[in-house]
């Protein structure tokens, strides 16, 4: 269905066809507003910067690029086309149609994947903004608005289902989306990652490969879900997620291009003299920002995982290209646990290691970029690697929280683990070195802080010194 905007809430779902639910959202949106204004990127609200926009959810529908002022972007509601003839595909319901209204056994369940789920996207937004107050560029500072519009959108996306099929318990929840913030020491976020700082484009660009990666298999598993809007709602927005993961990998990318130059014309490794990121110091980001990411997977073996699937409620990653019966009654599958203070693998009902396997995925996933990183290192003559941790490393969450365990998988004592500690994770200091080289946004078009490379291609194929924000 296409996207009508002409309403005061943008959407595709025949909004003003349900006029209690309109009135209702229609309530809710200058408080979202009111949330963008205090807890939104700081200080952009004369700025006009070159967004894309959806006009429709299939795949053209993207092409809409244009100056939009911020406050004034077009949140809306937009879920990908109905399939009339999908069905459960895992589970104790599978074959049966997908369900368009919530089933009262699963209410609970669903409105807690439904609030958990879209208390991150409020959470990153608030995590970064004020990273435009230090933008590289105006190309970096157009995707950082980007990615905190689309983010916003999310909310908007997760906040319509609650609103529209959990009556006052889901508006309650909805309201309690802008009350908590992140960070915040009485109303933090739900999950762990979304309450960490993202003080400089170093730990931006990392959080958006490696955390907004978990986004991308969250969404993934509940695209799944036999909660047909709910489906709907997580396949369009991954065709967002694609961008954010996008601007991850690419901005790394830079850095490392950018830092393996300056080596290589200054025959050193030592590049913070030449005030560049050395190549020990965005390993130790990327072993922090990995590592918080593989906690939100939760629990290696979890009941609640092994209940949402065999109730329909949360597949696995592509679950219908999967080609096995789809019930795992009998299946087994080895993780990595601990035992008596050791890492050691076991064989477990494959039910209750469904977070264990999407963690997978997401390790393998993670792999690829980390190979195109090395390679540009390769490239620029250098023979460096990074490298994902093991996955036990500096847990919170899971069988390995609160266990010393270095990089490579072993098991430290606390001592051991004290002593090299700042050779893996970032220290005070090299988080006072990156913070210094975040000087005032760069807003000439075309021009680059010192630190990062120009990116290989323009958004929407626009020219290096095209000019992404305008600034009033
Ligand atoms: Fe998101
Ligand atoms: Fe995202």
């Amino acid at each position: 269905m296409a996207i009508d905007y002409s309403q005061l809430i943008p959407n595709n779902v025949d909004l003003s066809s349900d006029r209690r639910l309109q009135r209702a959202l229609e309530n809710w949106q200058p408080r979202f507003l009111d949330w963008w204004k205090d807890m939104g990127p700081d200080g952009t609200s004369a700025h006009e910067v070159y967004l894309r926009t959806a006009i429709s959810t299939d795949s053209n529908g993207w092409a809409n690029f244009g100056y939009v002022k911020m406050p004034e972007y077009r949140w809306g509601i937009f879920l990908a086309d109905r399939d009339p003839d999908r069905v459960i595909a895992y589970g104790d319901n599978k074959g049966k149609p997908v369900w368009q209204d919530v089933p009262g056994e699963l209410r609970s369940t669903l409105r807690r994947l439904i609030v958990t789920q879209g208390d991150t996207e409020p959470a990153s937004v608030e995590q970064q903004r004020l990273l435009g107050k230090t933008a590289p560029s105006l190309y970096d500072l157009r995707n950082l608005f980007q990615i905190n519009v689309e983010e916003g959108r999310h909310l908007w996306a997760m906040v319509y289902l609650l609103h529209a099929y959990f009556g006052r318990d889901g508006r309650e929840e909805a309201e309690e989306m802008l009350v908590r913030h992140s960070g915040d020491p009485d109303k933090p976020r739900i999950l762990g990652a979304f309450n960490e700082a993202t003080p400089d484009w170093l730990s931006f660009f990392m959080f958006t490969y490696f955390t907004d990666r978990d986004g991308k298999y969250q969404l993934a598993s509940l695209a799944e879900s036999g909660f047909d809007p709910l489906a709907r709602s997580c396949r369009f927005m991954l065709t967002e997620e694609a961008h954010h993961m996008f601007v991850g990998e690419t901005g790394i990318t830079r850095i490392l291009q950018r830092t393996c130059e300056l080596m290589k014309e200054h025959k050193t490794d030592d590049v913070r003299s030449l005030g560049a990121i050395d190549l020990s110091t965005m390993q130790k980001y990327l072993n922090f920002h990995f590592s918080v990411s593989l906690d939100l997977f939760g629990q290696e073996a979890s009941t609640n995982a092994a209940n949402y699937y065999t109730m329909g409620v949360k597949g696995r990653f592509l679950e219908t290209r999967i080609d096995d019966d789809h019930l795992l009654t009998n299946a087994a599958y080895e993780i990595d646990t601990a035992e008596d203070g050791r890492i050691v693998k076991r064989t477990v009902p494959a039910l209750q290691a469904l977070n264990e396997r999407l963690r997978q995925d997401y390790i393998e996933d993670c792999a690829k970029g980390v190979l195109r990183w090395n390679k540009a290192i390769e490239r620029a003559g250098f023979n460096f690697e990074m490298k994902l941790p093991h996955r036990a490393f500096n847990r919170r969450i899971g069988a390995f929280a609160g266990m010393r365990i270095s990089p490579d998988g072993k098991v430290l004592s606390e001592a051991d683990w004290t002593a090299h500690e700042g050779k893996w994770l970032p220290t005070d200091e090299d988080r006072a070195y990156v913070t210094s080289l975040m000087g005032p946004a760069i807003t000439q078009p075309g021009k680059f802080a010192h630190w990062i490379a120009p990116p290989a291609r323009g958004i929407n194929n626009q020219p290096g010194d095209f000019e992404y924000v305008r600034f009033n």
